[in-house]
């Protein structure tokens, strides 16, 4: 069976012709100018590659979508929270979602301003989240509940500050996404049901320190459609004319995240268009209440920038099974493991004479039968000691890798152009046992 040519993500990763690695006649994935097979050699594997180009090219392209709208992106911190990565998108002007006291410390390590346009999501926050959240002073709280409200009244009571929040209202709305990462239901965690905001808002207005200042929605992640955004929106637009007739001065609309991206090898339409369509769908609906649009994008703006760099440790065949046992593990990607989600496969170094493929499982060192990253995958032969890239883990990769079996925690590299830079060191031994006492 001959394979065919493996797909790409432009201007991320492409391959190019490298001929200080291999012989001319073969190409190498880079990233952005630098060439895969070369990190693998310098960093060792597994190994987190990012683009700082794609990163850019995809916030700018959210950038061009809703330039006729007063906006902010804030980019989701949970999709992918390396620090150089935040400090790319604070310089671009981007605004932060954060859920945890954690994600805000990232945001204050990188820059103070980037804190005042920080929105502060999530349904378990801590009084002393809240705390750090009112004295850093972010842009707004989305409250997912009536005890939230009490205690985001009496927190800011205490410190004597103002808090701006929004009601995160549930829309009920049902958009195409896996089960696990479908949040816009009635029947999910998230949220406030739509007839019990306006009450919320009314008792949010009567405490001294709380200030109505918005309406946020979330439906869920990787939607492709645009259709159900559009449908949330209408909703929201609703909502927020009948509280403004109620004198609550309500000034933005943060539309959440959830804009999916093409894991599939080649993508319909290219993700401008898509991010066109996005902000039809959600302008239309908001057109004439002159309200500051906040959006929350995660995985559509870091997603495609990112490649899982892992080494075939074995080749092993099971009754007729072909297994290719690879150096990375569910504990640095969990999304096939978790979602049974698809990835691409590729080879880094692509001979001009290794045309042959064959299908196989694709699996980590990990104690779990759920540890793989394809079952059945038709792909180019490869050997032991050949590399292979694990396309669009930009997002929700390292950001869920753990310590499972005792693995450690690989390491992650930015390139921007033909420069590369260690962003996280790979963890060692003594890392690893560091937090412990005996
Ligand atoms: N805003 C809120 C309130 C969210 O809950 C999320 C994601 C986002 C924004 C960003 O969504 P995005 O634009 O990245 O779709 N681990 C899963 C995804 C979980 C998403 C959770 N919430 C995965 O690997 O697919």
């Amino acid at each position: 069976m001959k394979a065919e040519r493996p797909p790409e993500r432009p201007p991320g990763f492409t391959y190019r012709s490298d001929k200080r690695i291999v012989r001319a006649s073969q190409f190498t994935m880079h990233a952005d100018d630098v060439s895969l097979a070369m990190l693998a050699e310098r960093y060792g594997t597994p190994l987190y590659v990012y683009s700082a180009s794609a990163i850019r090219e995809r916030y700018q392209e959210f950038e061009r979508a809703f330039q006729g709208c007063e906006h902010t992106v804030c980019y989701s911190v949970k999709a992918n929270s390396n620090l150089s990565i935040l400090r790319l998108l604070s310089r671009m002007g981007a605004g932060f979602d954060i859920v945890s006291g954690g994600e805000l410390h990232r945001i204050a390590e990188i820059s103070r301003k980037s804190a005042a346009k920080t929105v502060f999501s999530g349904v378990g926050k801590l009084a002393g989240e809240i705390d750090l959240a009112l004295s850093t002073g972010i842009l707004m709280f989305n409250v997912e509940s009536a005890s939230e409200l009490d205690l985001l009244a009496a927190r800011a009571a205490h410190l004597r500050k103002r808090a701006r929040f929004a009601v995160r209202a549930n829309p009920d709305v049902t958009a195409e996404t896996h089960p696990y990462i479908s949040t816009g239901l009635h029947e999910h965690k998230f949220g406030v049901p739509w007839r019990d905001a306006g009450e919320l808002y009314r008792l949010g207005d009567s405490f001294p320190y709380l200030k109505a200042a918005g309406v946020s929605v979330h439906i869920g992640s990787q939607i492709t459609e645009v259709g159900p955004f559009r449908e949330s929106m209408e909703r929201v637009a609703s909502l927020v004319r009948s509280l403004r007739a109620d004198h609550h001065d309500i000034r933005y609309v943060d539309a959440g995240g959830g804009l999916g991206i093409v894991y599939e090898p080649n993508a319909a339409i290219g993700f401008a268009k898509l991010a066109r369509q996005y902000a039809q769908a959600l302008l239309g609906p908001l057109k004439s209440l002159g309200v500051h649009l906040l959006l929350e994008p995660g995985r559509a703006i870091v997603g495609p920038a990112g490649v899982l760099v892992t080494r075939v440790i074995y080749r092993k065949r099971n009754e007729g099974k072909q297994f290719v046992v690879v150096d990375a593990a569910m504990t640095d990607l969990l999304r096939p493991s978790l979602y049974d989600a698809y990835h691409e496969i590729v080879p880094v170094v692509l001979g001009a004479d290794s045309s042959a493929a064959e299908k196989v499982d694709v699996v980590g060192p990990v104690c779990e039968t759920g540890d793989f990253f394809a079952h059945g995958r038709q792909l180019r032969v490869v050997g032991e000691g050949d590399l292979l890239a694990i396309l669009d883990t930009g997002a929700y990769g390292m950001v869920l890798a753990s310590n499972y079996n005792s693995r450690m925690r690989p390491a992650e590299v930015l390139v921007d152009g033909a420069r590369s830079r260690l962003v996280r060191k790979r963890e060692s031994l003594r890392d690893l046992l560091a937090p412990e006492r005996i």
